[in-house]
């Protein structure tokens, strides 16, 4: 039996540092309402031109550097995001080629907050069925240029960022269960409106504005996470206290916590990046992951469970022996 485990992670943020200061002098609103209806302290903004491919490419090759591994060890390249850089090429092609990992498959997955759970729900099972020996998993988005500046209940919520992880083929799990879902009648509870001059709302960044229910949301995320993680612990025939680290999707501390509770974890057992970056949407988990690994806190034989909620609605989660 081949499974598929994790054998480097990295991340990148960008360097401009936005504040709720700096954005209580544009919109009504105070850096203790964010902090309290959120955990958000400051968020990144790409730099003008610096796209979702820079912020990955530098993710993946801090991952390569952490596996040993270079671009062409690579057979495949799945990259979440909702921010491409073109309609075509994907992300994962520009990605692939400045990797310099050219020959095997390479493709977006778009599911908002939860690509990255997607992406490496769709990657896993590439390096189980022997389809791909070496994978590289990418979450990342430039979500801040899809943002109305003026909307105090969306623009507080984003940031920019990047995470990779590779995996490979190895005789003991690694990732263990994966779990995906869906529920497209949600639509107008969260989407991006585009300019319909031209009679199609689809455009990919430029007039591009984020619409949200923030509350009706937020009890969505609650919800079908706390379903989530009911779910993963069923499949693998674990009790909740077996967990050693929760890596959740870094949207809203109070919906983090929720979650910890729901799996009676503590919150010292629970990785929060959120107050740093806010919302990175795909970039978020693989962040988070890799902050808690390069600090020593996640170490090999850990038993973690990575969850994510996003517009969609997308939600999924993925149970992994790091
Ligand atoms: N500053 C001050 N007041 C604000 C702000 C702000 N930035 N934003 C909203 N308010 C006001 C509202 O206007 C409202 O005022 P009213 O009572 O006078 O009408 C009041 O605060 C309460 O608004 P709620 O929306 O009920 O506030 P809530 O506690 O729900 O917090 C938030 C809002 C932070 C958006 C929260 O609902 C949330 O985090 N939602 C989920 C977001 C999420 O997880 N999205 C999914 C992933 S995103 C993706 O996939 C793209």
């Amino acid at each position: 039996m081949t499974f598929a485990r994790i054998a480097g992670t990295g991340s990148y943020l960008p360097e401009r540092v936005l504040t709720n200061d700096e954005l209580a002098a544009t919109v009504d609103t105070t850096d203790d309402w964010i902090r309290e209806r959120t955990g958000i302290r400051e968020r990144r903004i790409a730099a003008p031109g610096e796209t979702t491919c820079d912020l990955a490419e530098r993710a993946s090759r801090r991952a390569l550097e952490a596996a040993g591994l270079e671009g062409a060890d690579l057979d495949l390249i799945v990259v979440g995001t909702t921010t491409p850089d073109r309609v075509y090429p994907s992300t994962a092609c520009r990605l692939q080629a400045r990797l310099g990992a050219e020959g095997g498959p390479a493709f977006d997955v778009q599911a908002v907050c939860t690509g990255f759970i997607y992406a490496l729900g769709v990657a896993e099972k590439f390096v189980r069925t022997g389809s791909a020996a070496r994978a590289l998993v990418v979450g990342a988005d430039v979500h801040s240029r899809l943002l109305d500046w003026s909307d105090r209940g969306t623009c507080i919520l984003f940031g920019d960022g990047a995470g990779a992880i590779v995996l490979e083929s190895a005789p003991e799990p690694g990732v263990m269960t994966t779990h995906l879902h869906a529920d497209g009648t949600g639509e107008r509870l969260l989407y991006v409106e585009g300019s319909v001059e031209d009679g199609y709302d689809n455009p990919i960044q430029s007039a591009a504005r984020t619409r949200m229910q923030g509350n009706e949301v937020f009890k969505r995320a609650v919800r079908a996470l706390g379903g989530i993680v009911d779910q993963t612990l069923e499949a693998n025939g674990l009790a909740r206290g077996d967990i050693d680290w929760l890596v959740p999707h870094q949207a809203n501390y109070r919906i983090i916590e929720a979650t910890a509770r729901r799996l009676r974890m503590p919150m010292e057992r629970v990785v929060v990046t959120v107050d740093r970056h806010g919302n990175t949407s795909a970039g978020s988990v693989p962040l988070a992951l890799d902050e808690a690994v390069r600090d020593g806190r996640i170490d090999r034989g850990d038993l973690l469970l990575l969850e994510a909620f996003g517009g969609g609605f997308t939600w999924g989660s993925a149970l992994v022996r790091f």
